[in-house]
């Protein structure tokens, strides 16, 4: 059965008209089809066409419509008092309250509505479309679509096979979705689909990092936002979107696939859960918004070292440039006040320890990210506090932001990009999606600033492979095990996108 998602009198229902019923109905309209409004709250489909009709006011005054456009849009979309008149919708978007019990209810008054070829959608977020289709009583025409809010700029769109849809409807919905003007994504029904797997890796590893003291949740931001080109810090980023929302997230997909350590959370958005600090909505999160706070960039307080030592890593004759401009002399390990070791993967106490160096004069760098822009210095407990001074000093002297941390193994940086490059490799590996579309998923519905797979290359599969390997090592937590994908490809050297046959 196929679908010719391009014809001009292409008709679909929206089914539940809240936040993204709206969106979804909005882009449609935009798109040319006619929009079928139906939402079981009296009036509030209306409302949602007067709310769109708002928001496409707001863009002709930014010149991106023109006044035509906007009227051709608005007579597309029909407000409908009951799902019966529905009837003459050829795919029917469900965006209505998360609960499969809803879910289910719906779906047995629908189906005796629409035509038996009529395609049904689901947006739910986080339940099983299987798990939604079974109750139907044609599964095979039920397929996930699964937007991102605001629908009408987060370009991207998930179309999520069930163990029992139709081949048909993932090719005739990734149409659709491109007349939409968003970029269609694959994935198999798994907990969290594509986009809310491979994201679990900022947050937690970050709070995990919290959770260590290595650092407060400012300066984990700052590093991450600095050294890595992040848009938001993971704490910013739990703030925006409320631990209402991302705590039970983080427990749900934890248990949806069985206690994998890798999406461990953390009692601390447990217990700032319970004490309402919730963020923005309330307030109060990580950042305190009555007097909102960037992290204070760290000062130097020491003086200069009159000599340093550089021991030998990745980039470690930068790290050295670095010096030697600050005008600080190169000595030697026995004779040198400072000791700085390049850290790849290890924390720098087990680096100094390995290297039979003087703890209270060594301080760890992480030489992969930020040396030019945010730079990231490790101190061992028995770094002494003018050594750790003196660090901050020399590198922060040609005017770059630095943060000294506690000691942590791959620092901030190197531990957050391997977990999220690791938990990407794991999604390839497990075929929930291809390659091609995790980059494109990620980087289109998180903003981080490249696909977990690209970025992997960059950095290098054997880098982040070696950074896992230690810090599994280090901290005996099966959570950084490294993915049979990347061991992989990182042995034969391989591109992480290269596909397995
Ligand atoms: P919402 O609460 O803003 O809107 C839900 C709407 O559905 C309400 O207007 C409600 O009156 C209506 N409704 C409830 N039961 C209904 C029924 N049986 N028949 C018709 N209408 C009914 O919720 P939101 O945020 O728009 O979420 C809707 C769906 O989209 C959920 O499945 C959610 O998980 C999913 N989703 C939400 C995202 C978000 O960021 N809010 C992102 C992606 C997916």
């Amino acid at each position: 059965m196929a679908l010719d998602v391009q014809r001009p009198d292409l008709t679909i229902a929206v089914i539940g008209c809240g936040v993204m019923g709206q969106g979804i109905a909005q882009v449609a309209a935009q798109a040319g089809c006619r929009v079928l409004m139906f939402d079981a709250k009296g009036g509030a489909a209306g409302a949602a066409k007067d709310a769109i009709a708002g928001a496409l006011s707001r863009l002709v005054e930014r010149g991106k419509l023109n006044q035509a456009q906007v009227t051709a849009a608005l007579d597309l979309l029909q407000p409908v008092g009951q799902l019966a008149d529905v009837a003459t919708a050829q795919i029917a978007i469900e965006a209505i309250v998360e609960s499969l019990a809803a879910k289910h209810a719906l779906l047995r008054a629908l189906e005796p509505v629409v035509a038996a070829d009529c395609l049904i959608a689901t947006n739910t977020s986080s339940l099983s479309v299987t798990a939604i289709g079974a109750a139907a009583r044609h599964p095979a025409r039920v397929a996930g679509f699964h937007f991102f809010n605001p629908v009408p700029l987060m370009k991207v769109v998930e179309v999520i096979d069930g163990a029992l849809t139709a081949e048909w409807l993932e090719p005739a919905l990734s149409a659709f979705a491109r007349r939409l003007g968003h970029r269609p994504v694959k994935a198999k029904d798994t907990p969290g689909f594509l986009v809310n797997h491979a994201g679990r890796g900022y947050g937690t590893e970050a709070l995990r990092i919290l959770s260590e003291g290595v650092a407060d949740a400012a300066t984990i931001d700052a590093i991450l936002k600095g050294a890595c080109g992040f848009r938001m810090g993971p704490f910013e980023l739990l703030d925006l979107t409320g631990l209402d929302v991302s705590h039970p997230v983080m427990e749900s997909i934890y248990h949806q696939f069985y206690e994998e350590p890798r999406f461990r959370p953390s009692p601390i958005t447990a217990q700032r859960l319970a004490g309402g600090l919730l963020g923005r909505k309330t307030g109060r999160g990580f950042y305190d918004y009555a007097s909102k706070q960037e992290a204070a960039p760290m000062t130097a307080r020491g003086s200069l070292p009159d000599s340093v030592w550089i021991a030998d890593g990745p980039n470690a004759a930068l790290i050295a440039g670095i010096a030697t401009k600050a005008g600080v002399r190169l000595g030697s390990p026995q004779s040198a006040s400072l000791i700085v070791v390049p850290m790849l993967g290890e924390d720098a106490t087990s680096a100094v320890h390995r290297l039979g160096l003087d703890p209270a004069k060594s301080v760890g760098i992480d030489p992969l990210f930020g040396l030019d822009r945010h730079r990231t210095l490790v101190a061992t407990p028995a770094t002494e506090r003018s050594r750790r001074d003196g660090a901050l000093a020399l590198f922060t002297a040609d005017g770059t932001a630095a943060s000294m941390i506690a000691d942590s193994p791959g620092a901030v940086a190197q531990r957050v990009l391997a977990t999220i490059v690791n938990i990407a490799c794991d999604i390839a590996q497990q075929r929930i999606a291809t390659p091609e579309d995790i980059d494109a998923a990620v980087t289109l519905g998180l903003s981080y600033p490249q696909g977990p797979l690209a970025w992997g290359d960059a950095i290098g599969a054997q880098k982040i492979l070696a950074i896992l390997e230690r810090l599994l090592s280090i901290t005996g937590d099966p959570r950084y095990r490294p993915s049979l994908w990347l061991r992989r490809r990182a042995l034969l050297g391989l591109s992480l996108t290269h596909p397995e046959d």
